[in-house]
């Protein structure tokens, strides 16, 4: 892939999934990368990959949780010093909790913004101003279908990812508006094969295994690696919008057709073949 030599990107949530497949592809690109993640053995495989590719890509490793807005502050600052500039921050890192409102705890309700939602602004605002100062700068912040339509049992989710996708079209519009040298894309990805449902957590009385096997066999079809280059061909062509999958693209389209009109026909149809509380 052409487009990424010499480029600085950071990517969050790069131990696993479609963070650790960008960040391998981006290095193989010619980028120099700064990977972050809670889960340091996952880094660590990332490291070990990007080295083993042979590109010699400089790599910078850091345990950074994305909620932490001071640290994450610390970290922009860091990357700056220690790579000389910042291209592109991927706003990656993720988790996801399934179950309906009436059942579901505040706290669980915030902890998935305070990752899925908090995490990326706090990423965008720590970062603007090096994609500013570099000249050439891109905002990647990854939402999902479910920040194009809302599914029941999913309304943490779908309120997170709704609000990444508000946040991240904003931000566009203003980046142009300001004559500001930053790219903006927001990203949906349809089910990629990752650990996302194996790494959720559900109220009580669903059985979170049984879901995540559900999402392995039946929802999961695009691979990690097809996720990062269709992203990065996103990001090379400035595409404001990126779906991700033949069923992110079908779904797209149904929500267009449909209207609002789609709540009224998803529950009868998700509620066919999805496992359901015990
Ligand atoms: N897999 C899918 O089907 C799918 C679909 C739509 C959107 N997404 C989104 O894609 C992104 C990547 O998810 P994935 O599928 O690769 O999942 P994954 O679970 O394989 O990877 C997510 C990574 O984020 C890290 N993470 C979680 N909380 C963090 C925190 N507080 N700070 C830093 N890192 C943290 C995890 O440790 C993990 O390494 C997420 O934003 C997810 O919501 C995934």
């Amino acid at each position: 892939m052409q487009g990424f030599a010499g480029k600085v990107a950071v990517v969050t949530g790069a131990g696993s999934g479609i963070g650790q497949a960008l960040a391998i592809e981006l290095a193989r690109s010619g980028a120099s990368v700064a990977i972050s993640d809670v889960n340091l053995e996952g880094l660590a495989v990332t490291e070990e990959r990007i080295k083993e590719s042979g590109t010699g890509a400089p790599v910078k490793v850091n345990r950074l949780d994305v909620t932490e807005r001071e640290a994450f502050l610390l970290y922009a600052d860091e990357v700056k010093q220690h790579f000389g500039k910042v291209n592109q921050i991927y706003n990656n890192a993720g988790i996801a909790f399934m179950g309906d409102i009436e059942v579901s705890q505040f706290k669980d309700i915030e902890r998935v913004m305070d990752v899925d939602f908090w995490g990326v602004v706090n990423g965008t605002k720590a970062f603007l101003p090096h994609l500013i100062a570099s000249g050439d700068g891109h905002v990647i912040n990854v939402s999902s279908v479910f920040g194009l339509f809302s599914v029941p049992s999913q309304g943490a989710y779908n309120a997170a990812k709704f609000a990444v996708r508000g946040f991240t079209e904003a931000l566009n519009q203003e980046m142009a508006v300001a004559g500001h040298p930053v790219k903006v894309t927001t990203v949906h990805p349809g089910g990629i094969k990752t650990a996302i449902a194996r790494n959720a957590t559900a109220v009580e009385g669903l059985d979170a295994d049984e879901l995540a096997t559900f999402f392995d066999k039946r929802l999961a079809n695009t691979t990690p690696e097809k996720a990062a280059q269709v992203i990065l061909d996103g990001v090379r062509k400035n595409k404001a919008r990126v779906l991700i999958g033949t069923d992110a693209k079908a779904l797209d389209v149904i929500i267009r057709i449909l209207g609002p009109r789609y709540q009224r026909l998803f529950p009868s149809v998700t509620s066919r073949f999805m496992p359901g509380p015990h």
